[in-house]
């Protein structure tokens, strides 16, 4: 991509709390993503993963807990900034892309949100694209895409307004266990190339293992074990 990214933001979570009505979700949770590394997220089911990214991104105000990338606090007992001023990119299982939008008018939308000019954006969607290998797909709609098409117009999305911090939820449990593997492997590229900190949801080990520089292990609202992959 050119352009420099904002690369190396280093992701500090303390003692992160969260309880829906009386079930604790997050049980203080402790957390380091080191800048430009990947942190998959490893755990069963209803453990509290997607509670943990929603509370990096800003889509939940945790009952107490701090964030901060690198020395600045995205929350802490009286600051909380808005998920759009957090410089998140975030990828979901369900891709979560607009049909009635072409595959350019869906991956320049942040831009767009962001008051990029035309030119611009044109140029950083072209390049984001490219860097997902659907150069020659810009005017189709998503529902002209396969699903890893898909998959790979969300990921572009979500890296052309060059973020500090990129968060997947179980990004590829929706493909077949091929275009699985050739996809973590271009994340995993793209990630290294591009030098961002990102959170990684899992449910597949092998994923996991093949992505992270570190796996953290969650078990009913707590990170129990930390390992490097
Ligand atoms: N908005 C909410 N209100 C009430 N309970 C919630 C809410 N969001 C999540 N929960 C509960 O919190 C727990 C953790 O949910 P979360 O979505 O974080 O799990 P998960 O680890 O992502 O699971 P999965 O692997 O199935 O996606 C679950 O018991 C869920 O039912
Ligand atoms: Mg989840």
């Amino acid at each position: 991509m050119s352009g420099s990214p904002q690369q190396g933001t280093t992701l500090t979570l303390r003692g992160l709390r969260h309880a829906f009505g009386g079930q604790v979700v997050l049980n203080d949770v402790d957390l380091t993503v080191p800048a430009g590394t990947i942190t998959a997220l490893l755990g069963p089911s209803g453990c509290g993963k997607s509670t943990l990214l929603k509370a990096v991104a800003g889509l939940l105000r945790l009952q107490s807990g701090t964030i901060q990338f690198d020395d600045q606090f995205m929350c802490n007992g009286t600051v909380f900034e808005p998920p759009e001023s957090r410089g998140l990119g975030m990828v979901f299982q369900d891709y979560a892309l607009w049909p009635h939008m072409t595959v350019e008018g869906n991956v320049g939308f942040p831009l767009r949100m962001r008051r990029v000019t035309r030119t611009e954006r044109e140029r950083r969607v072209a390049d984001a694209l490219r860097m997902v290998g659907l150069a020659s797909h810009g005017q189709r709609r998503p529902a002209q895409l396969s699903g890893g098409q898909q998959q790979r117009v969300a990921l572009a999305r979500a890296i052309v307004a060059q973020p500090r911090v990129l968060l997947f939820d179980e990004p590829l449990s929706n493909l077949d266990r091929n275009l699985r593997e050739t996809l973590c492997r271009e994340i995993g590229d793209l990630l290294g190339k591009l030098g961002i900190t990102a959170i990684y949801v899992t449910h597949d080990h092998d994923e996991a293992r093949a992505l992270a520089h570190q796996i953290a292990h969650m078990d009913q609202g707590r990170i129990t074990r930390i390992t490097t992959a």
